[in-house]
Parts: structure tokens; C-alpha cells; sequence
């Protein structure tokens, strides 16, 4: 590799929890068509999702609720060595011709990061992606499997992994959240 290509990745990496970049530009998936953002409010339990963090919270799960000027007021909590942590950040409709990609900020200095919807039925699973390019030379991306309940059949999971790969996302390492002991 390129020297500038290792000081670049050096950069870069400590932003984002050490994934793994993928060479090449973010892929396009597919979004979930007439996308509802109201219809998505509420409590989403995090079933499985990449990249793979062991040593994180436990617990995770984010409430929607709509605001008054179109956007939407993110929650996301999680059981840290035994103290509920939370943060709090806003969700907006990035680009009006198409609801399901959002963005989502947790604070007012960082920028919104994507936050795709690719698929839902909003009663009880969502499938949801975010990718952010570097430079157009390689991206790195999130994805999470959501659920209205702290677990999901395991065919609705397989189903979830299934819409990632069939947008040439690479779900090998995705992992299942834990949900257990949290109420
Ligand atoms: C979600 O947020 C709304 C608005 O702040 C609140 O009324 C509701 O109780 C929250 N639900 C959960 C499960 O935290």
C-alpha cells in the first residue's frame, strides 16, 4: 500500500471502531420503497449487527419519536459493565425523493452519518444499512438487523442477512446482539 493510503487508514480507522474498509466505493442497495418514517417511530431492539463488537454494551435498543419539524429524536441506550448508557441524537430524511435514507447525527459537531432503511415491515423487523466512502477508494459500513422484540425468529434474521447480500453486502461477520437479562 501507498504510504498516504496507510496515514489515511491510520486516520480514519480510530473513527470507526476499528472496522475492517472495504476497497471501493460504498455499494448502491436497494431501499424500502414508500418508506413510512412514522410508521417507524417507536422502540427498535438491536438483533444482530456488524461489524462484530464484542466488547460493547449489551442491551441495545433505540426510540424514535417523531418531532414537529419532520424529523425524528433518536434514543439509543445499552447496558454497559452494569450502568445504562444513553445517548441522544436526531434522525432526518437526507434525501426527499427517497424517505428510507436518513441520517443520523448524535451531536451537532459530527455530520450525519447514513442511515438506511432497506427494508421493514415496521411491525416487527428492519433491515438497516449505512456506508460512508473515503475518498472513493474504499468505504466503511454498519448494518443492523432490528426488531420490535428483543428476539427475532431465526428466519426472519437469515431473511435480514439475505436483503444484505443480495446487495452485494458482506454479512459473513455479522453477529447476533445480546438481549438477554435486560429488563
Ligand atoms: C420513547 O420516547 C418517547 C418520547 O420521548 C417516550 O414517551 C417513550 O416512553 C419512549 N419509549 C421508551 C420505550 O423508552
Amino acid at each position: 500500500m501507498k504510504p498516504f493510503l496507510v496515514g489515511l487508514l491510520a486516520l480514519v480507522l480510530p473513527l470507526t471502531n476499528a472496522q475492517v474498509p472495504h476497497w471501493g466505493p460504498c455499494p448502491e442497495p436497494s431501499t424500502q420503497p414508500a418508506f413510512n418514517l412514522k410508521k417507524f417511530m417507536g422502540r427498535w431492539f438491536e438483533i444482530a449487527k456488524l461489524p462484530a463488537q464484542f466488547e460493547r454494551g449489551r442491551c441495545i435498543e433505540t426510540n424514535f419519536t417523531l418531532t414537529l419539524d419532520g424529523s425524528a429524536r433518536v434514543v439509543s441506550s445499552e447496558i454497559l459493565k452494569g450502568e445504562v448508557k444513553r445517548i441522544e441524537g436526531t434522525a432526518v430524511v437526507e434525501d426527499k425523493k427517497n424517505p428510507a435514507k436518513l441520517g443520523v447525527s448524535f451531536s451537532y459537531v459530527l455530520p450525519y452519518t447514513p442511515y438506511w432503511i432497506l427494508s421493514t415491515d415496521y411491525e416487527s423487523s428492519a433491515v438497516v444499512y449505512s456506508c460512508t466512502d473515503v475518498l472513493r477508494l474504499f468505504h466503511v459500513d454498519f448494518a443492523w438487523i432490528l426488531g420490535r422484540t428483543r428476539s427475532l425468529p431465526a428466519a426472519t434474521v437469515e431473511h435480514g442477512k439475505d436483503v444484505f447480500t443480495n446487495n452485494n453486502i458482506d454479512v459473513s461477520r455479522m453477529i447476533l446482539s445480546r438481549q438477554k437479562d435486560c429488563d
